[in-house]
């Protein structure tokens, strides 16, 4: 039986993924790095060191900085970032998000988030639904970044529940792979093609409706 959901946030409860790629790809051509559309997308979900390795590892400079360096790029990309998340208000909650919460909250289903992010209380907070939640895994407490299972398995923990009680959010191949490996209900957001190890796919969170998902999830 449903009793919570599980969300990433990047991508599924906001467009934030957005800030993030352009931020990336905005320092890697500064490091005279080109990335295509694929290598671009491999970036969600992924944590902000294993971001920046993966994007020199494309560029073939994995050996070519310090962890001094290193640090130092990725706090600048951070400080991009936030600087778009400070734009952030309530308007920027993705179409059929505020319905999905809605319904949820009518059921008493828990609702934990598991972002890789650093800066998801920041964007919760913007976004007006921090209280919405029960809890949220923090990712410095991670050992493993996605597609590990670990973040779905700590959200499941906070939630207080088993993993066939939960149905858990990604728009990442990388998230669906860990909600997978937690072995939860996994509803994909975005290409079919991509997330195909998903339970449920959809193209975007517009066509997310709460009681269709529990269908398929009720008949697995
Ligand atoms: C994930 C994003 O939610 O968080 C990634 O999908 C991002 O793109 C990761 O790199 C880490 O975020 P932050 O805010 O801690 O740099
Ligand atoms: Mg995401």
């Amino acid at each position: 039986m449903l009793k919570g959901l599980i969300f990433d946030l990047d991508g599924v409860l906001t467009d934030s993924a957005r800030f993030h790629l352009t931020a990336w790809n905005n320092l890697a051509k500064e490091l005279n790095i080109t990335l295509n559309d694929n290598q671009l997308d491999s970036l969600r979900g992924i944590s902000r060191m294993d971001s920046l390795n993966l994007i020199l590892k494309y560029g073939g400079q994995e050996d070519k900085y310090s962890e001094a360096e290193k640090e130092k790029f990725a706090a600048e990309k951070n400080t991009k970032f936030v600087e778009q998340v400070e734009t952030m208000t309530p308007k920027d909650i993705l179409p059929g998000i505020p319905e999905l919460l809605k319904d949820a909250k009518a059921q008493n289903l828990k609702m934990v988030i598991a972002s890789a992010s650093k800066n998801a209380p920041k964007i919760l907070n913007r976004l007006g639904i921090m209280d919405e939640f029960d809890g949220i895994v923090d990712p410095a407490t991670l050992h493993h970044g996605k597609p590990d299972p670990e973040i779905y398995e700590k959200a499941q923990k906070i939630a207080g529940l088993k993993a066939d009680e939960v149905i858990s959010f990604e728009d990442a191949k990388a998230g669906v792979e860990s909600i997978k490996a937690a072995g939860q209900f996994a509803v994909g957001i975005g290409d079919k093609e991509l997330l195909k190890e998903a339970d449920y796919i959809v193209p975007s969170t517009a066509e997310l409706k709460l009681s269709k998902i529990e269908e398929v999830f009720e008949r697995k």
